[in-house]
């Protein structure tokens, strides 16, 4: 499933405020900075963010700031996966660090998790800048996970995936409710609603990395097989099959096992827990579109 249509007003509208809010930059960091940004990328973060927001009654004047810092401080969160995993294609073309060089990524890096901060205190409330500190902070442990482990059982996996991917959404959503409430019982609801939104998206991931499209992903198929990385479709098939999965071929044994079914029915039972905040929403328009993007993490070929 590609982006359902509904969406690309609100991925126009994040793009055209990311240039402007460049506008005035050094052209010799802005290219180098951007690069990833204009390469595309689905904008899921910010626009669960806005819908959040306009969902609970809020307007997008309000959540704007989160929304486009949410995106930046996740490019920077890819340019260091990058590196870190060795990647050699991202959003369909040359990651950064292969583009420009390591030298070029990690100022690029350090430039845009400044300006991202720049951004969001133009309309901040202390709790949401310790919330999004707290997420980035989560993200960068949840890397640190990442190269640790390699063999990984459902647990260790659970933990890494929560940190390097479940804060991202959980901010996410959290800094969408609080542009449009300060009621403690929706904050709290808001951040559970993102988090499995984040476990479920990151397992869908993991299927992409197995079964998925390298021209359509727009990033490598079978590296997290080949490199040994936290994979939940990996952990279950070695629940299934034991250690022989990795005697013969291990791909197709994979396949065999009913690992990818089983890992898609975990990432609905995440949507089905996270789907339950939508009664809260107070404008239905809001709630009918998070419905789609709750569908569309599940069913994503990108
Ligand atoms: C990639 O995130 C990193 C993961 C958490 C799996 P996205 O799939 O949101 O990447 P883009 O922004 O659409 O490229
Ligand atoms: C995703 O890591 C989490 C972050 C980028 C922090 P992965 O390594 O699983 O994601 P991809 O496959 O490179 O996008
Ligand atoms: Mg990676």
């Amino acid at each position: 499933m590609s982006i359902p249509v509904i969406f690309h007003e609100y991925m126009e509208l994040i793009n055209r405020k990311i240039d402007e809010i460049f506008q005035e930059d050094d052209p010799s960091i802005r290219d180098i900075a951007l690069y990833h940004i204009r390469a595309g990328g689905k904008r899921a973060r910010p626009i669960l963010s806005v819908l959040t927001c306009q969902g609970l009654g809020g307007t997008l004047e309000d959540v704007l700031p989160s929304a486009l810092a949410l995106e930046i401080l996740h490019n920077v969160s890819l340019i260091y996966d990058d590196m870190i995993d060795g990647n050699v294609l991202r959003r369909g073309q040359e990651p950064l660090h292969v583009k420009f060089g390591h030298k070029n990524a990690l100022l690029a890096a350090s430039y845009l998790t400044w300006k991202a901060l720049e951004v969001f205190s133009e309309n901040v409330k202390p709790a949401a800048l310790k919330e999004l500190a707290y997420a980035a902070r989560m993200t960068t442990l949840g890397e640190k996970l990442d190269i640790d482990f390699s063999r990984v059982t459902e647990e260790d996996y659970m933990r890494i995936c929560e940190a390097k991917t479940s804060y991202q959404f959980s901010v996410s959503t959290f800094l969408g409710a609080i542009a449009a409430t300060d009621d403690e019982a929706i904050l709290q609801e808001s951040r559970r609603f993102g988090k499995n939104l984040g476990l479920a998206f990151q397992i869908r991931d993991d299927i992409l990395n197995i079964v998925g499209k390298e021209s359509v992903f727009g990033k490598p198929v079978g590296t997290d097989l080949l490199q040994g990385r936290p994979n939940f479709v990996v952990v279950k098939a070695l629940e299934k099959v034991g250690d022989t999965l990795y005697e013969g071929d291990t791909a197709q044994k994979i396949m065999e096992s009913g690992a990818v079914e089983e890992a898609t029915r975990t990432a609905e039972d995440y949507l089905e827990k996270a789907r339950q905040f939508l009664d809260m929403f107070t404008v239905d328009k809001y709630r009918e579109m998070l419905d789609v993007m709750v569908q569309f993490i599940i069913r994503r070929t990108l």
